[in-house]
């Protein structure tokens, strides 16, 4: 039985340490943006935008609202509209897809391989027909996808590759930052997030001029002259807070990363019960964990154990894209995706937060390890 009994509550995320650390130079940011009334766009978010471009090692950032609207604007600034089709993992948050539906385009969901929980990329080709525009790449989990594999498919057959970014913000393939290796890469800075903003906040990296300038004027209702309008628009500005309580949380992105790549190594190590499995992880892939995600054959049996040990695991996520009611429409059956359709309901993820004490870590190994399937 564990070693040691905690008595508070171990959850799979808790964002209140982290803030309670930097809340004075947060609040200090704060003020600056609010004595500059510089609320919406400005130097506060072109600063981060510069600073995460570097971060990414990318020659453009922009910043948006949200991770969706990033998705949403790199589909049109891509030229993806009604009667085109884009590859999508079947097994991801349903943002990815939203994107392409949002332009009037299709998503074609593809399964992912039993071990990596990344898109097989064997299985795109298939998938791929004369209406075929792109394939949207994710970075699941922090860890990267086979970007090579996913490149050579897009060079074969003339797609755009774009990264789907949002749980990625630091990881690397090959040692390079995620963010440069499709024609742009879109980032959440959801609250949650490795990389989370006081508020909704989104990003797209790219290496090309011209995308990142029809980014620049998508966000901000097809405009680069104010009130001369060149396109139809949208108001996905980030906001002034937003931008510059990232800059200060962006200093602090690769302590925070390394921690959770600590935990992580450790329950690679130490969880030793064969009732867990665990996600595989490519030499070339070095993850940034944003969540750590297991399968065992009784989630429910699992969570009600956990849950008894004051440890409380989350859910990531329970129905692949394929079945969402959303695409019913797209007529995607049970058994289209199994290895997408296993994980969604075995799935189960371990508490990951950089403000995890050693402790607390030792004490999720231990009852992990005296867990036996009833
Ligand atoms: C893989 C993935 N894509 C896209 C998004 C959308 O980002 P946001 O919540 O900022 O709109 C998220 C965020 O949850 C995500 O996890």
């Amino acid at each position: 039985m564990p070693t040691l009994a905690l008595q508070e509550k171990i959850p799979c995320l808790d964002l209140k340490g982290q803030h309670q650390q930097i809340k004075e130079e947060i609040f200090e940011a704060f003020e600056k943006v609010y004595n500059d009334t510089a609320f919406s766009g400005g130097p506060f978010v072109e600063e981060f935008e510069k600073n995460f471009a570097a971060c990414c090692k990318t020659n453009y950032a922009v910043g948006v609202n949200n991770g969706t609207s990033a998705l949403h604007l790199a589909m049109l600034a891509l030229g993806i509209g009604v009667g085109d089709e884009v590859i999508v993992p079947a097994n991801t948050f349903i943002a990815t897809a939203w994107g392409v539906s949002y332009t009037g385009a299709t998503p074609v969901f593809v399964d992912c391989t039993p071990d990596t929980w990344q898109i097989d990329a064997s299985r795109i080709e298939e998938k791929i027909s004369s209406r075929t525009k792109a394939i949207i790449g994710v970075h699941l989990y922090g860890q990267p996808f086979d970007v090579e594999a996913l490149q050579v498919i897009c060079q074969k057959y003339g797609l755009y590759l774009l990264e789907d970014a949002a749980q990625a913000q630091g990881a690397t393939y090959n040692g390079i930052p995620v963010g440069g290796f499709g024609v742009m890469a879109c980032f959440s800075f959801y609250p949650g997030k490795n990389l989370g903003a006081c508020g909704e906040a989104g990003g797209i990296t790219t290496n090309q001029e011209h995308y990142y300038k029809h980014l620049l004027s998508l966000r901000n209702h097809g405009s680069t002259v104010r009130y001369y309008h060149d396109e139809i628009g949208f108001n996905m500005r980030m906001g002034g807070l937003e931008g510059a309580s990232l800059s200060v949380k962006l200093k602090y992105l690769p302590s925070w990363n390394n921690r959770r790549k600590e935990i992580a190594k450790r329950y690679q190590q130490e969880i030793t019960n064969e009732q867990l499995q665990l996600q595989a992880k490519p030499d070339w892939a070095e993850s940034i964990y944003h969540l750590f995600v297991v399968t065992t054959a009784d989630r429910e049996g699992l969570f009600k154990y956990l849950n008894e040990h004051n440890i409380f695991p989350g859910l990531h996520y329970p129905v692949p894209c394929h079945l969402q009611k959303a695409y019913s429409h797209l007529g995607y059956q049970e058994g289209d995706c199994p290895h997408a359709e296993y994980l969604a309901s075995h799935c189960v993820s371990l508490p990951m937060y950089a403000e995890l004490t050693d402790e607390e870590v030792a004490y999720v190994i231990d009852v992990l390890n005296a867990y036996r399937n009833a």
